[in-house]
């Protein structure tokens, strides 16, 4: 099992998230983050950080969210790693909650 980024992440990019992953997994895309299901650990620590509770167990999942197992697998593989924190995107709290925000996903 893995941890996983999904949608409400996307135009937000917060990035508490990465300040606690003990593996480093998290990548960067232009307005989103995903998890390496290879790396990740399942220690749980970065779901409470996110501000836009955009991360979950991949088995409790919220419905609609699956699409995005495969959306952290392979962006994983395509996008640097992030470490350190960074500003949100500048229109993070007015995008936060918003639905459909898939279709705004950059890659
Ligand atoms: Fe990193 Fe732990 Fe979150 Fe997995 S569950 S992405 S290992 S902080
Ligand atoms: Fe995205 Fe939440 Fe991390 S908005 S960057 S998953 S803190």
């Amino acid at each position: 099992m893995a941890f996983v980024v999904t949608e409400n992440c996307i135009k937000c990019k917060f990035t508490d998230c990465v300040d606690v992953c003990p593996v480093d997994c998290f990548h960067e895309g232009p307005n989103f983050l995903v998890i390496d299901p290879d790396e990740c650990i399942d220690c749980t620590l970065c779901e409470p950080e996110c501000p836009a509770n955009a991360i979950f167990a991949e088995d409790e999942l919220p419905e609609g969210q699956e699409i995005f197992i495969s959306l952290n697998s392979e962006l994983a593989k395509l996008w640097p790693v992030i470490t350190e924190v960074k500003q949100p995107l500048p229109d993070a709290d007015e995008w936060n909650g918003k639905p459909g925000k898939i279709d705004q996903l950059e890659k």
